[in-house]
C-alpha cells in the first residue's frame, strides 16, 4: 500500500479506535457506577419521586373538590402545611397573582414565573426557581367577579449533577488518553516501518559507497521503503557482479600474460635456436637446413595452436563466446564423429568403436562445433596417452530419464589418483617432461567450460595401467 494512503488510513483508524474505546469505557463506567450506587439510588429516587408526585396529586384532587374560600381557612392551611412538609414540598395559594398563603418564601418574580411556567398552555413537567428544579401540581379556581385563584404545590427534585460532571470529565480524559496512545502507536508503527529501515538503508549505502559490497540489504519496511530496499539490493548485486567481472577480466589478463610469457617461451626459444643455427651455418647441408626449417615451422604451428587455445579459453572464461544451440540427435552426431576420426585412429592402429545403449533416438540441445572441440580433445588425449599395443577406444551412448550420458573409454596408460582431480585445471599436464612438446594442457579446461556452458557435466574415472573413462552428461530436450 502507498505510504500516504497508509498514513491516512492509520490516522483514521486511530481516531475511530479512540472513539470506540471511549464509548466502551463510558458504558463500563456507567455500568460500574450503577452497580455500586446507581440501582439502589435510582430505585430509591424513583420511588420517592413517585410518592411525592402521587401525594401532591392527591392534595390537588381533594383541593379541587373544595371552594377557594375553604383554602383560605386557617385550619386547612395548617393541615396543608403539614402534608406538604412530610412530602418535602411547598404549597402556595394565590389570588390574582397575590400570595394568600405560602410555605415557602416567594418573591414577585418567582410568583410570575411559576404561574407562567405551570400554566396549562406550557407542556412542562418541571419549573426552575432560584436555580433549583421543582415538579409541580396546580389547581385553578375561577371566582365570581372574574378573580382567579390558584393552588400550586412545588416539590424540589434532586438532580445527580455530580454524576454527570464526573462522567464528562471521565469521557474527555479517557478520549484524550486513548487518542494519545493511538497516536503513539501510529508513530511507533511508522518509525518501525519507515524510519528504522531508512536508517539501515543509509548505513548500507555508506558501506556501498566505501566499496564494501558484501553486506546484503534486507527487504524490510512498508510500501515504497520496501521497494527502495529491493532496488538498492538489486543495484548492490549488479555492482558486485560488475566488480567481480572486472576483477575476473584483470585476473584473466594477468593470467594470459604470465602464461603466454611462460609457456610460449620454450617453443619460441627453440625456433630462434633453429633459425640461428641456419644463419650461423651450423646446418651446412641443404637437407639439414630443410630439417631445421621444418622443425622451426612445426614449433611455430604449435605456438599458433597454443595461442588459439589460450584465446578460446579466455573468451569462454569471460562468457564472451555465444553458443549456437541446435537440437541434435545424439547417435547421429557421434556416428559422424567416429567417421571423422576413423582414419586418424586407423593410422595410429587404435580400434575406435561406437556402442549405442540407448532405447530410442535421443535429442540434445548443443552447439555442435563447440561440442566437437570437446570430443576432439578427449579422442586426441585417448590417442596421445595410449601406450598400448592393442589400443581400443569405445564411445558408449547411454540415457537416463533426463540426460544423455556419453562415455569415452580407452585402455591407455590411465591417470593416477593424485593427478585425477587436477586434469580439468588450466595448463595442468600429468607429465611435465612432455610440456610444450604436444599440447598446452588447456584441452580439458576448455572442454569443461564448454560442457558447463551447455549446463552439462564432465567427469573422469581412471586406473593407472588399465585406462581412462571420460563421462559427459547433457540434458535431453
Ligand atoms: N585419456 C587419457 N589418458 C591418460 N592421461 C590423460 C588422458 N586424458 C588426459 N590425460 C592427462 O590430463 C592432462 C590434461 O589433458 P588436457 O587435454 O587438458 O591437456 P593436453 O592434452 O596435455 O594438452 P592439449 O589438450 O591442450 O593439447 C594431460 O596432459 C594428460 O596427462
Ligand atoms: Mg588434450
Amino acid at each position: 500500500m502507498q505510504l500516504t494512503k497508509r498514513f491516512f488510513l492509520m490516522n483514521v483508524l486511530a481516531v475511530l479506535v479512540s472513539i470506540t474505546l471511549t464509548v466502551l469505557a463510558v458504558i463500563i463506567f456507567v455500568a460500574a457506577y450503577t452497580k455500586v450506587f446507581g440501582s439502589q439510588a435510582d430505585a430509591h429516587d424513583l420511588r420517592r419521586i413517585f410518592e411525592v408526585r402521587s401525594g401532591l396529586g392527591e392534595i390537588t384532587r381533594s383541593a379541587q373538590t373544595m371552594e377557594f374560600d375553604q383554602l383560605l381557612d386557617h385550619r386547612y392551611q395548617q393541615e396543608l402545611s403539614d402534608r406538604v412538609r412530610t412530602l418535602g414540598s411547598h404549597a402556595v395559594i394565590l389570588k390574582n397573582r397575590e400570595v394568600m398563603y405560602s410555605t415557602r418564601k416567594l418573591n414577585l418574580i418567582d410568583v410570575e414565573k411559576s404561574l407562567m411556567l405551570s400554566n396549562q398552555g406550557s407542556n412542562l413537567d418541571t419549573i426552575e426557581l432560584d436555580g433549583r428544579t421543582f415538579m409541580f401540581t396546580r389547581a385553578d379556581y375561577y371566582l365570581s367577579g372574574g378573580d382567579k385563584g390558584v393552588l400550586l404545590l412545588l416539590a424540589p427534585i434532586q438532580l445527580k449533577t455530580d454524576f454527570y460532571f464526573y462522567l464528562g470529565i471521565f469521557t474527555v480524559s479517557f478520549f484524550i488518553l486513548s487518542f494519545l496512545a493511538m497516536n503513539f502507536w501510529v508513530s511507533y508503527r511508522f518509525s518501525r516501518g519507515i524510519i528504522a529501515p531508512v536508517s539501515r538503508l543509509k548505513d548500507a549505502a555508506v558501506k556501498i559507497s566505501e566499496g564494501d559490497l558484501s553486506c546484503g540489504i534486507a527487504e524490510e519496511g512498508d510500501g515504497e521503503v520496501k521497494e527502495l530496499c529491493r532496488t538498492l539490493e538489486l543495484m548492490r548485486i549488479k555492482l558486485k557482479e560488475s566488480v567481480y567481472l572486472q576483477q575476473k577480466y584483470d585476473d584473466n589478463r594477468k593470467f594470459l600474460i604470465s602464461s603466454i610469457s611462460h609457456d610460449l617461451k620454450t617453443p619460441v626459444t627453440s625456433i630462434r635456436g633453429y633459425i640461428e643455427g641456419i644463419l650461423d651455418g651450423v646446418a651446412q647441408t641443404p637437407e639439414k637446413r630443410k630439417q631445421y626449417l621444418e622443425t622451426a615451422r612445426n614449433k611455430a604451428m604449435l605456438v599458433n595452436v597454443m595461442i588459439d587455445d589460450l584465446l578460446l579459453y579466455s573468451k569462454l572464461d569471460l562468457n564472451q563466446i555465444p553458443f549456437h544451440f541446435e537440437r541434435t540427435d545424439v547417435l547421429q552426431y557421434f556416428e559422424d564423429c567416429v567417421e571423422d576420426y576413423r582414419y586418424e585412429y586407423d593410422q595410429a592402429n587404435i580400434k575406435l568403436t561406437l556402442i549405442n545403449e540407448m532405447n530410442e533416438s535421443v535429442l540434445i540441445l548443443v552447439d555442435r562445433e563447440r561440442l566437437r572441440r570437446v570430443i576432439q580433445n578427449i579422442l586426441d588425449n585417448a590417442k596421445k596417452y595410449m601406450e598400448n599395443e592393442d589400443g581400443q577406444v569405445d564411445i558408449i551412448l547411454r540415457e537416463t530419464r533426463t540426460s544423455a550420458i556419453i562415455e569415452i573409454r580407452d585402455n591407455g596408460k590411465g591417470i593416477s589418483e593424485d593427478d585425477l582431480p587436477h586434469i580439468f585445471d588450466r595448463f595442468y599436464r600429468v607429465d611435465p617432461s612432455r610440456k610444450s612438446a604436444d599440447g598446452s594442457g588447456l584441452g580439458l579446461a576448455i572442454a569443461k567450460q564448454i560442457i558447463e556452458g551447455h549446463e552439462g557435466k564432465i567427469w573422469v574415472t581412471s586406473t593407472v595401467g588399465e585406462g581412462t573413462r571420460m563421462m559427459i552428461s547433457l540434458k535431453k530436450v
